[in-house]
């Protein structure tokens, strides 16, 4: 099964990664980086990864950082020390040997892109990211198996840095683009990590072959999408579900199901399109009470109403089998609701689908159906029929409107606050 934000990322992938964990033999994280932020609150006590799979918490079940995964050492090494100082066994993890890592050089060309594009900046989280990513498609990348082996990391370093002088001259002089150091300081991080680095691929074929369930871990959101997202305003790899093939090095028949995170409104990190961005008190609210702060940077994110025909667009471009919807409990007492169902352009037209074309999607209004609101709080509240009738129309209305059944709704940010669709956890994730 694959688990994918079907939004612009922060959707609570990381609390039902943690949920389904318990049923999976195999976790594996399939693309993007510590750009990612993914919060799990167990037992009342708040962990937030960023590399590390969110099946972790979890000893019996294995973990994996695939090789679709841009990896900074110093962030893997420093989430995995904090989790053994807070009693988390790692011994369960591997990390790909073919990911590629990102080096000090890419964090710094992410921050000079960013200042070069002024006010047309993407708002990167400024990980290093992308220009990780442009330099494995440029062949330059390094790879973790590379950590193990400093002649040949040395001269890859030496290759990768070359073409970038020019780019990098503001830093020349800083310590952490020395050749030598940064060598010296990868090859420790290639010491600390070495009981890690496996076959991951393979790691998954053993899995599969032998029957068990293996859970694709996706980052970000299907609108970040490098290909199909609002670009360029986003991340620098696929966070659709395809990507667990190539990220993971699985084959699309290996895949069953795929369940889409949502929230039960939308928000945004960063730049770029957001139809039904809210920059009023309603907005203000769902900030406030949904603690939307990001993960990974701390910056505010934006908030805005629930926009079904983005939603619609990533259950058609991930294969949705089951939608999540998360944050459900935040929307109490905001009444009446607005669902955005169709945009309109200033010039006329209308548009029931998402529009492909970048000038119009900035331009673009999105036009909204009023629900009644509810005012119960949801946090409590285990079972479908509890939920106030309201509350079971806005998810029903969702569901009917994208055509994928609610598999499971989040009413709060622990392990325990949800709702299993039908009123029955799942015993396995595979299928009977
Ligand atoms: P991810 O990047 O998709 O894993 O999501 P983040 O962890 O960045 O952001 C989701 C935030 O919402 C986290 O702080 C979660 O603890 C929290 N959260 C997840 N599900 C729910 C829910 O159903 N209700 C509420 N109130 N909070 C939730
Ligand atoms: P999770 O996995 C929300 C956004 C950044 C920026 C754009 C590009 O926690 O959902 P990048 O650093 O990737 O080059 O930035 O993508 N972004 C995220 N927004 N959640 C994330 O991850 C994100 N990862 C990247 O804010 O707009
Ligand atoms: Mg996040």
């Amino acid at each position: 099964m694959v688990i994918v934000g079907a939004q612009w990322g922060d959707e609570g992938k990381g609390k039902v990664t943690d949920l389904l964990a318990e049923r999976a033999d195999l976790v594996v994280r399939f693309q993007g980086g510590n750009n990612a932020g993914h919060t799990i609150v167990r037992d009342g006590e708040e962990f937030k990864l960023h590399l590390v799979p969110s099946g972790i918490l979890h000893p019996g079940t294995m973990c994996a950082i695939g090789n679709g995964v841009v990896i900074d050492p110093k962030i893997v090494t420093d989430e995995i020390d904090a989790l053994r100082r807070r009693g988390i066994v790692t011994g369960n993890l591997r990390i790909s040997a073919n990911a590629h890592l990102i080096m000090p050089y890419h964090v710094f060309l992410d921050t000079a892109g960013e200042a070069k594009l002024g006010s047309l900046s993407i708002g990167t989280t400024r990980r290093g990211i992308g220009p990780c990513y442009a330099d494995k498609s440029s062949r330059l990348g390094i790879r973790v198996q590379d950590l193990l082996d400093e002649k040949i990391l040395r001269k890859k370093i030496m290759a990768a840095m070359e073409p970038k002088r020019q780019l990098l001259r503001p830093h020349a002089k800083d310590p952490a683009l020395d050749l030598h150091a940064m060598t010296e300081e990868y090859i420790t991080y290639g010491h600390r990590l070495e009981p890690y680095i496996a076959d991951t691929a393979h790691l998954c074929w053993d899995a599969l072959d032998a029957g068990k369930s293996v859970l694709f871990e996706g980052a970000q959101g299907a609108l970040l999408d490098l290909d199909h997202g609002t670009y360029p305003f986003v991340t620098s790899s696929n966070p659709i579900a395809g990507s667990a093939c190539v990220g993971a090095g699985v084959g699309p028949r290996d895949i069953d199901d795929v369940w889409g995170i949502t929230k039960a409104y939308s928000t945004r990190v960063g730049s770029g399109p957001f139809p039904t961005e809210l920059e009023d008190e309603v907005g203000e609210t769902l900030r406030e009470r949904g603690g939307e702060v990001g993960t990974t940077t701390g910056r505010p994110r934006r908030c805005g109403w629930l926009d079904l025909v983005a939603l619609k667009y990533a259950v058609r471009l991930n294969g949705m089998t089951g939608l999540v919807i998360t944050k459900l409990d935040v929307l109490s007492g905001i009444d009446p609701l607005r669902i955005a169902v169709r945009y309109r352009h200033p010039e006329g037209a209308t548009f029931e689908e998402f529009p492909y074309h970048q000038s119009v999607l900035h331009h673009i209004e999105p036009e909204y159906d009023e629900v009644p609101g509810w005012h119960e709080d949801l946090s409590g509240i285990r079972n479908e029929e509890d939920l106030p009738q309201a509350a079971r129309d806005y998810l029903q209305y969702m569901s009917d409107f994208v055509g994928v059944p609610v598999t499971l709704v989040g009413v709060g940010p622990a392990r325990d606050q949800v709702i299993w669709a039908g009123g029955r956890e799942p015993d396995s994730l595979n299928p009977a």
